[in-house]
């Protein structure tokens, strides 16, 4: 069965009181409409067709794919007129209709509500709510079966007292959709085309519309200003975290963790709180990620430990590797197995070879460091000359000394040493010792300056 899907995206969020449009409002390090299009892709339609209006251009530069149909909306007439916006490019047997500012519908859901439609049924996803206010209401004749939707302004008091709701999304048979949007009228209480007066005319036409219900109700909840928003936000992550867990993670506390991303994880790995994972994040087994780190599109190999309040974004820890506290590992990052890198130090483009080590207070950037070698504490790759990056390569077992400064371009050599307090600007021959400092002069009989009484 070949499949279209319109998302409708184009109207304001007034109440979001922003700049940026509505869909374009992040849940969980992706947009609204983000979500959506990434549960669109995992049923491989033939066109997923975008219908935007409110801040148009935004939302098509920020969203571009190749696999997208922008559809523009120039007035918002109605959820009836948003789709047919999208008629023209529609060839599908099934069009699936979903909504840019509801985010967390999930596939299997979609599914289930896909394998009603036919050439004699459309399929409904509805929602039993305490309190339906604002939702469309579902009208069932005296079989149970769906005669119409009413909205609620236009419902009576005792249709507002049904408390099935309609959650707009719905699929229906393609061949079918012209003739009915062609037929919407807006005499009613909104003045609006509305998308949902086609299951009325579906029944007139002898259709029959079979419903099907999301596993959780928060699914097809919309955000419609900050506070639902933030309520998406801690479902979606509420749902991350009972994911990873059933995978063999231990999270600390499950509330205090964040996914903005797609994290793969091994068994055994243990996070504690306050954790921020974002963009690819790969964690093998055993890993121990400590309080208050960020990683970003980062992996984590067997075993590796990140202590607390650390900060990775583009680096590889190896296995039995470990970083922190307060390490920060920039892009290009690279620790072979058993590598250490302590407190505050720094690494960009940095390959620290298997067991080599960088203590503390360290920058090495842009610097190939071969294996067992030993950086001193307040030791800095002078890697840029206000033009130009250059090179740090080091072999394996160099000992550098504490606070050195290694001028790059410039090659250590193997079991070559460098004294505390040099500054290192020529080569280093294997196992020979460099001192580049100015050597120590005592001066005897030194008396310390006086302070000069004022007034
Ligand atoms: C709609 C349904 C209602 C359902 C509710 C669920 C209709 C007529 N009503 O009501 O039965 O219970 O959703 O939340 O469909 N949009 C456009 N262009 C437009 C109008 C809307 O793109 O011209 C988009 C909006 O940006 C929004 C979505 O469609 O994302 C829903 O529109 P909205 O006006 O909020 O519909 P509701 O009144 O909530
Ligand atoms: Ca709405």
């Amino acid at each position: 069965m070949s499949l279209d899907i319109v998302i409708l995206a184009a109207g304001q969020g007034t109440r979001m009181r922003s700049a940026l449009p509505k869909v374009l409002h992040p849940v969980a390090g992706n947009s609204m409409l983000g979500h959506v299009i990434h549960s669109a892709r995992q049923l491989s339609p033939e066109g997923i067709h975008v219908v935007i209006g409110h801040g148009a251009e935004r939302v098509r530069e920020q969203l571009a794919g190749d696999d997208l149909n922008f559809v523009l909306q120039d007035k918002q007439l109605g959820t009836g007129h948003a789709v047919a916006q999208a008629l023209p490019a529609l060839t599908a047997e099934t069009v699936l209709i979903l909504y840019g500012d509801v985010p967390l519908i999930q596939v299997e859901t979609l599914h289930r509500l896909l394998a009603l439609v036919n050439d004699q049924q459309l399929g409904l996803l509805t929602v039993t709510l305490e309190d339906p206010t604002g939702y469309g209401r579902i009208v069932r004749d005296a079989q149970h079966r769906v005669s119409a939707i009413v909205e609620h302004k236009d419902a009576t008091e005792a249709q507002k007292a049904i408390k099935e709701g309609n959650t707009g999304i719905l699929a229906v048979p393609g061949k079918r959709l012209a003739d009915w949007l062609g037929r919407l009228s807006n005499k009613n209480a909104q003045g609006e085309y509305y998308l949902t007066d086609v299951i009325a005319m579906a029944v007139n036409d002898g259709l029959v519309v079979a419903t099907a219900q999301p596993d959780d109700a928060m699914e097809v909840q919309g955000a419609n200003d900050r506070k639902q928003l933030a309520e998406l936000e801690r479902h979606y992550q509420q749902r991350e975290a009972r994911r990873l867990m059933a995978l063999g993670v231990t999270l600390r506390d499950p509330a205090r963790f964040d996914v903005r991303g797609d994290v793969t994880v091994g068994r055994d790995v243990m996070i504690d709180v306050n954790v921020i994972l974002e963009g690819r994040v790969v964690i093998e087994d055993d890993v121990l990620i400590g309080p208050n780190c960020v990683i970003k599109d980062s992996t984590l190999r067997k075993g590796a430990v990140i202590k607390a309040n650390s900060h990775l974004e583009g680096a590889i820890v190896g296995e039995g590797a470990d970083a922190g506290p307060f390490a920060r590992l920039r892009p290009g990052s690279v620790l072979d197995a058993r590598a250490h890198v302590g407190n505050f130090v720094e690494l960009k483009n940095a390959h620290l070879g298997e067991g080599a080590k960088a203590g503390h207070l360290t920058y090495l950037g842009d610097a190939v460091i071969g294996a067992r070698t030993n950086i001193g504490a307040g030791t800095i790759t002078c890697n840029y000359d206000g033009a130009n990056k250059h090179k740090t390569v080091m072999g394996e077992d160099v000992f550098i000394g504490s606070n050195n400064s290694l001028v790059a371009p410039v090659h250590i050599a193997s079991g070559a040493s460098t004294a505390a307090g040099s500054t290192i600007n020529q080569d280093v021959p294997a196992e020979q010792l460099a001192v580049a400092r100015a050597r120590q002069r005592n001066i005897e009989g030194w008396t310390r300056p006086v302070k000069i009484k004022k007034g």
